[in-house]
């Protein structure tokens, strides 16, 4: 068995399905440009024949990324695996990834099959995507919840229609860590042809114990492949979290013993860019990537810290790529700086009318913050995307007057259509009326769920990144918005999200 742990990322694919967490194409190749950078060893580009969008994004990702193996999932079935054959078709390294489920409730009230027809759809299935591309994954789907004898039968057949890799899902979070990492273990044992594919863990975080299911499912169960995601991103409580299971791995190697090619400084990065791409705050205190998670505020730790680093600190914050919050750049900074800039940060930008328009914006911000962060770069350029892509609803202006003891009211222009809208409302504060007066134009009727403001540099000179989460008709949309005003942060959240309502895109579910 090998030493080496491979890392499979699947914040666009199981991150995204996340209701709300969804991204465009551009957004995702950004994405997978950084766990490119990160040296992520597999990619999850997507699910290919869930809809158009997904099969382009997985499309340009896999026509761009040149280290990483580009995946796209499947449901068990020759069209949906032809599709996903075809989005791959111009990457270096493509896998298809295959599910169908095998637990007996998933096989009696979700697909209303036999055991036998699971087994025999199974594997066809792989049969078929063999045909089509050398790395196959294989996932039982709610395999946890599985029966062993049953399972043990379909992983046999599959491993020898040629599925290279066997991934056993915790779909819905159930496990425990020494239940999960015996279960890996049982299969490995039991099946004839198990050395023959790497075995995969993927766990769900719904008792909290993702990260701890999956590395017992390494240390116990042998599997040589995680599959988790930047930030825990996912479906309810998340998936697993890439950079809490990968610096667990590397900080205690000495139990681990194992190997993981992450570019670790790389990390804080990607986080951010998911967080700010999505609109999933970061929690403080999470590990790893929370604001706190190396902050140490008790006298005691920070003289401790002082004195002996590893008194109190058992990884360090550089490795993961925290830096002290670095001016980059200012009101002076030429076009050559912020564009060198955007290529360490890991931004590429298609055109150079897109880094004028880009840099034309940082210039604006500039003017009215001295300082710039990297996170204001990075908050400014998710700015730019949006508005580059012919969305709906752009922001142009926004006055607003709040005083105490009056009623505040808000006067605001932006456009629908390409059409010109001037807006008026009172409301109970200023960000109030801002969105009323947006409102009564667009007629949305969607309902707010979440309204979230955050410091992106921590100060009150810092720009508000708000966070505006819509629902309607069953749809679950976040918008994020960045300005140093924060009323203005939120109309610019607050269309943002209307405009991703207002894209009707649909995908088929991966799961239910
Ligand atoms: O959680 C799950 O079962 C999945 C499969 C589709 C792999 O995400
Ligand atoms: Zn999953």
């Amino acid at each position: 068995m090998t030493d080496q742990l491979i890392i499979f990322d699947t914040t666009l694919r199981d991150g995204e399905q996340s209701p709300g967490a969804s991204m465009t194409r551009d957004e995702k190749l950004r994405i997978a440009r950084q766990l490119e950078r990160l040296k992520v060893d597999v990619i999850e580009a997507g699910f290919a024949a869930s809809s158009n969008g997904d099969f382009e994004a997985v499309q340009l990702i896999a026509n761009n990324i040149q280290d990483s193996t580009i995946c796209s999932l499947s449901r068990a079935n020759d069209r949906d695996i032809a599709r996903a054959a075809e989005a791959l078709k111009g990457a270096n390294r493509a896998r298809i990834h295959t599910f169908i489920a095998t637990s007996p409730l998933h096989m009696e009230k979700k697909l209303r099959m036999t055991p036998e027809q699971v087994l025999e759809q199974a594997t066809q299935s792989v049969r078929f995507a063999r045909n089509l591309c050398a790395d196959i994954e294989f996932s039982p789907e709610d395999g946890y919840r599985s029966e062993v004898d049953f399972l043990c039968r379909v992983i046999e057949a599959v491993i020898r229609e040629g599925a290279t890799t066997i991934n056993v899902p915790d779909t819905v979070g159930y496990a425990v860590p020494e239940l999960y990492g015996n279960f890996i273990k049982t299969l490995r044992e039991r099946v004839p042809n198990s050395d023959k594919a790497i075995w995969s863990v993927h766990c769900h975080n719904d008792l909290g114990m993702a990260v701890a299911n999956s590395l017992a499912g390494v240390k116990i169960g042998g599997a040589r492949q995680v599959e988790c995601t930047i930030n825990g991103l996912g479906e309810r409580a998340g998936n697993c979290s890439l950079e809490e299971v990968v610096m667990a791995v590397k900080t205690r190697k000495d139990y681990f013993g194992l190997n993981v090619g992450i570019d670790t400084q790389h990390i804080v990065a990607a986080s951010r860019m998911v967080s700010q791409t999505t609109g999933f705050v970061v929690q403080p205190n999470k590990a790893v990537v929370g604001a706190n998670a190396f902050a140490h505020a008790s006298g005691i730790h920070q003289d401790g810290v002082l004195k002996a680093r590893d008194t109190y600190e058992i990884m360090r914050a550089e490795d993961v790529g925290w830096s002290a919050n670095k001016i980059v750049l200012g009101k002076l900074s030429g076009r050559n700086a912020f564009k060198q800039r955007l290529q360490e940060l890991g931004v590429s930008m298609d055109s150079e009318a897109d880094i004028n328009a880009a840099f034309a914006r940082f210039k604006e911000l500039a003017d009215r913050k001295s300082e710039i962060f990297d996170e204001d770069i990075l908050a400014l350029v998710s700015d730019e995307s949006a508005a580059g892509q012919g969305e709906e609803y752009a922001f142009v202006s926004l006055s607003q007057h709040s005083e105490t003891g009056e009623r505040p009211h808000a006067q605001i222009v932006f456009t629908a259509g390409g059409k010109e809208i001037k807006g008026a409302s009172d409301g109970n504060g200023p960000v109030d009326a801002s969105l009323k007066a947006i409102e009564q134009h667009v007629q949305s009727g969607a309902e707010m769920v979440l309204y979230s403001v955050n410091a992106i540099s921590g100060s009150t000179e810092s720009q508000g990144e708000v966070t505006v989460r819509l629902q309607s008709s069953g749809r679950v949309v976040n918008g994020v918005g960045a300005d140093p005003d924060i009323v203005v942060a939120s109309a610019k959240a607050y269309l943002s999200a209307l405009n991703k309502l207002h894209s009707k895109a649909e995908k088929v579910a991966a799961q239910g």
